[in-house]
């Protein structure tokens, strides 16, 4: 029996598995659960309420179920409001996701972008990050549901339309020299959106800050040796599963398996 740390990382949909990759690089030889809700997905259009019940009730009844060590909210959606309520009724480490504005705007020149889901962009929290942290450097807001779409329908193998994210970036290109990927589906489809945007454009998220902060609260030194669990789990059936199965297994998962709320 593998005595590993076992990590919870959970998203609305495919977005947390960016996530999932900088943490399992850095240790690979923890068991990794990943639930995703794509019941309610997109959380970037669910009202705050609907929001927190359900991933404060999936969260927690998925840590009771697998006796999981340290939950990830890989969502910056979620993260923005879920994470004092999840911290008080859970016992264990809850490491959460925010748009990386600090470190976008030490790195600009210029101008900072914000691309994010349609909720990330409007939240107290992320207006609190910029004041509190980009002063000097203005922040262009870009919230999109469809660019949150595509890199779900990428995971699927259906083909991304550079034309289309030429149009949906248009708003800040040309006005920014950093742009923060502030939804973690959006380093699914990084390459397409720096080949958008231009080269000049550095893209920054948040995914090695989390995986750094993941092996800090667990103290543990990687292991090439061991091989951990990789379960994924759904609150619905997934659209186009078997296409999915087929991304999933490339990082290792086994098909994804029902997660239902007893309520
Ligand atoms: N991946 C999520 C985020 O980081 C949200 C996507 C969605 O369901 O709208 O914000």
């Amino acid at each position: 029996m593998s005595q590993q740390p076992k990590v919870l990382i959970f998203d609305s949909g495919v977005g947390g598995l960016s996530v999932y990759q900088e943490i399992e690089a850095r240790l690979p030889q923890l068991d990794y659960y990943y639930l995703f809700d794509n019941a309610a997905y997109p959380y970037g259009e669910l009202n705050r309420q609907t929001l927190i019940e359900r991933v404060d009730s999936l969260v927690s009844s998925m840590v009771a179920k697998h006796q999981i060590d340290l939950v990830v909210i890989a969502c910056n959606t979620a993260s923005t409001i879920v994470l004092p309520s999840l911290r008080s009724l859970l016992t264990i480490p809850v490491v959460g996701v925010v748009p990386a504005i600090k470190p976008a705007s030490n790195l600009a020149h210029k101008a900072v972008g914000l691309i994010a889901t349609p909720a990330t962009v409007k939240r107290e929290y992320t207006h609190e990050l910029i004041r509190d942290f980009s002063q000097n450097k203005p922040v262009e807001l870009l919230g999109l549901t469809r660019l949150v779409d595509i890199a779900e329908e990428k995971l699927r193998g259906l083909p991304v339309s550079l034309e289309e994210l030429h149009q949906l970036l248009a708003p800040i290109a040309n006005k920014v020299d950093v742009a923060v990927l502030g939804c973690t589906h959006f380093p699914l489809i990084k390459e397409e959106i720096q080949s958008v945007l231009g080269e000049q454009v550095l893209l920054v998220d948040s995914g090695e800050a989390i995986a750094r902060r993941v092996q800090e609260l667990l103290s543990i030194e990687k292991s090439n040796n061991i091989e951990g669990i990789k379960e994924i789990y759904s609150s619905a059936t997934p659209w186009q599963e078997e296409a999915l199965n087929i991304a999933l297994a490339k990082l290792g998962f086994n098909p994804v398996r029902p997660f239902h709320l007893e309520l």
